[in-house]
């Protein structure tokens, strides 16, 4: 794959930030897009646009067409068996909140619990802790190592048979652990658990099957896999997607209605109410379009050699702390300067034409658990290159020089 092409294919890569060479690093927060994906957006609205499912006019099936054929590519990329096993939601949270209201609310209890794991975004925290004072229902949550691996002797003995749910991050946006997803969908699977698996930082970078993992519910972002924003997919196996109560109501998920009383839509329309977000589904589509161009493994062996690349430029400066250092992780580098303050050290990167994310990173638990108020974090995408990670690198000394 030629690297460079591959970032001319992106514009704000071109982009100076405070007068320097932009070196990117926030693509865990939101990854940046390829030009093809601005042009389709515009294509769409300038020459195809109108509303979905509700016209026979020209226009309302060309954009019909066009939306429900990314459905499609979103089974192609997940190697979903069903394509109306794909429900397009407005992203990962909404994806979560939608299982934890339409499934998990309705059918679990106050003598049933849910596991979680303590590294998990705050958005697989509080839906549960938000049902969990409706329905009585425990959560109980997997610690995690010193390493920032998942304590599996813990999931093994918190799996009891009250657990009816699971639902665990694929990788930590904040530590870069990938779990043993497969591993944890078996064990719940043989003890009568349904499984979540929230994969918004796996999809962006990893294959993943859904037919090869056996998950129930598996969800990401548009935006986190170089589409545009507002857009998620909540995947659902589908004898499980089935027995998902109705969620919004509203315009597309009812069969007929009638003061009398409403019957509803087959999936995926059944958990779909209302317009969607018709341009940026199919700015998605174009994102997957593009992704499908390069060799996933390419991509993610590039993300790992340049994690590489980094943790030994990393050596120099004894003064970092690096959080997750579990072997197998993916390409994301969280990291502490002890007495400086994470935003000064983003704002120095920043003022160096380096984008990190700094804070909490949506996981406070986390946070606590390793005893941090907050970390910067490089999360690097297959864009990213050698003199990016030099560039971070260059900044380090600034920073200690600046902070005496
Ligand atoms: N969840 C996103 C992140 O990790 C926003 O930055």
């Amino acid at each position: 794959m030629d690297l460079n092409q591959i970032r001319n294919d992106f514009p704000t890569l071109q982009e100076e930030v405070n007068g320097k060479r932009l070196a990117y690093f926030d693509s865990g927060a939101s990854a940046l897009k390829p030009r093809v994906v601005m042009d389709r957006l515009a294509q769409f609205y300038e020459k195809e646009y109108s509303n979905v499912h509700r016209g026979v006019h020209y226009l309302s099936q060309v954009s019909t067409l066009a939306f429900e054929d990314v459905r499609g590519k979103v089974q192609t990329f997940l190697n979903a068996a069903r394509e109306d096993e794909i429900i397009f939601t407005a992203g990962t949270t909404e994806s979560i909140n939608l299982i934890a209201y339409s499934y998990v609310l309705p059918y679990l209890g106050k003598s049933d619990a849910i596991l979680i794991s303590e590294m998990e975004h705050h958005s697989n925290i509080v839906p549960w802790q938000l049902i969990a004072k409706m329905n009585g229902m425990d959560i109980k949550v997997v610690p995690v190592l010193d390493n920032g691996a998942l304590d599996m002797q813990a999931f093994d003995n918190l799996l009891t048979p009250d657990v009816k749910f699971v639902s665990i991050t694929h990788v930590s946006n904040t530590l870069g652990t990938v779990n043993p997803v497969k591993e944890i969908i078996e064990k719940a699977h043989a003890n009568g658990s349904k499984v979540l698996v929230d994969g918004a930082q796996a999809a962006p970078h990893m294959t993943v099957d859904m037919q090869e993992l056996g998950c129930d519910f598996y969800v990401f972002s548009a935006h986190k896999v170089f589409g545009p924003t507002g857009v998620g997919v909540l995947y659902g196996k589908f004898e499980v997607l089935d027995q998902v109560k109705p969620w919004q109501g509203g315009g597309d998920m009812i069969e007929t209605v009638s003061f009398e009383g409403t019957t509803f839509n087959v999936l995926p329309h059944r958990l779909e109410a209302g317009t969607p977000n018709i341009a940026g589904v199919i700015g998605f589509g174009e994102a997957l379009d593009y992704l499908a161009k390069i060799d996933v493994n390419w991509r993610y062996q590039h993300e790992l050699n340049l994690l590489d690349y980094a943790m030994k430029g990393l050596k120099e400066f004894p003064q970092v702390r690096v959080l997750g250092t579990v072997p197998g992780k993916a390409a994301v580098i969280c990291f502490v300067i002890d007495g400086v303050h994470a935003h000064d050290v983003g704002s120095l990167m920043d003022m160096n034409g380096v984008s990190v994310r700094v804070g909490h990173h949506c996981t406070e638990p986390l946070m606590k658990r390793f005893k941090v108020p907050a970390t910067a974090r490089a999360s690097i995408s297959f864009y990213n290159n050698k003199e990016d990670i030099d560039q971070w690198l260059s900044v380090f000394p600034k920073i200690f020089k600046f902070f005496g």
